[in-house]
């Protein structure tokens, strides 16, 4: 792996160590390793089917790693506050407060607590009029905007994002980087993929390119923009086809 940013002896607050993920023979995370520092944004980027999603599944403990470990120092405690929003969201069938309320009860705050930090989440995210509405009728970028006052009522340590605006017209994908920007300015560390490279540039702090279940790139995002260290990122990033090391470059010839 080349280019990793210097750590300047910090601890790192997430850490992969040779982390696998396989199934059905195919290897689709390989041996990786990455550090990430407590603070900044990192955004995910790489090929289609290049194992973004698979990396974040893994670093929040969604998924197990076949080989490997994931270790995280979020408080020093053993159950980090973290948070993940998907590119569509999961709500439940209730009211948009009741989607807020349940997660907190969830992670352990008090009944009496509960209405409180939900509604000032809400109100965080522009919600408070929607507080009674069922959350599945909200628009799409009401949902997101749901999904991201969700996560801010638990004062996550670190939050996933993956491709969160993926689905959104251009005013709720604002509203998302806007959010993002909102929980950096929290402290709270951002672990992020996105397919639109505008806005990694607009959000990386560093970036991180993978491609055919590897990390090719770990490196400060002004660095990678501007001279990609892999033949795959600079391809990538002139918006061509990066064809995956692994996969034969073309079809085996038919058996006669
Ligand atoms: N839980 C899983 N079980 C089996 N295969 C998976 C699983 N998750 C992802 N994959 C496969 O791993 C590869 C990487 O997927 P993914 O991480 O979703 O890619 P990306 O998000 O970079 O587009 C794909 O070939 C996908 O089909
Ligand atoms: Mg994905």
């Amino acid at each position: 792996m080349s280019g990793l940013p210097p750590m300047a002896g910090q601890h790192p607050l997430l850490e992969l160590r040779d982390v696998s993920f396989v199934r059905s023979g195919r290897v689709l995370l390989d041996r990786s390793n990455l550090a990430l520092a407590p603070q900044g944004r990192t955004v995910v980027i790489g090929p289609n089917g290049a194992g973004k999603s698979l990396l974040m599944r893994l670093a929040h403990g969604l998924l197990e790693p076949s080989t490997g470990a994931i270790v995280c120092r979020c408080n020093g405690s053993a159950a980090p506050r973290q948070a993940m929003v998907f590119q569509r969201p999961v709500l439940l069938r209730r009211s948009t407060i009741a989607n807020v309320t349940h997660a907190l009860a969830l992670s352990g705050v008090p009944r009496r607590l509960r209405r409180g930090q939900a509604e000032r989440a809400l109100a965080r995210f522009g919600l408070a009029d929607l507080a009674q509405r069922p959350a599945r009728i909200l628009s799409g970028g009401e949902q997101q905007r749901l999904a991201l006052a969700r996560a801010w009522a638990l004062e996550p340590e670190i939050l996933f994002l993956d491709e969160p605006s993926s689905a959104l017209d251009p005013a709720a994908t604002k509203a998302v980087e806007d959010a993002v920007n909102v929980f950096h300015d929290k402290g709270t560390r951002i672990v992020m993929t996105t397919h639109d490279l505008g806005q990694a540039r607009r959000l990386a702090d560093e970036v991180v390119f993978m491609c055919g279940g590897r990390i090719l790139e770990h490196s400060p995002a002004s660095s990678f923009f501007d001279a990609p260290a892999t033949g795959a990122a600079a391809t990538f990033l002139r918006g061509e086809l990066v064809l995956d090391p692994h996969e034969p470059a073309t079809l085996p010839a038919t058996r006669r």
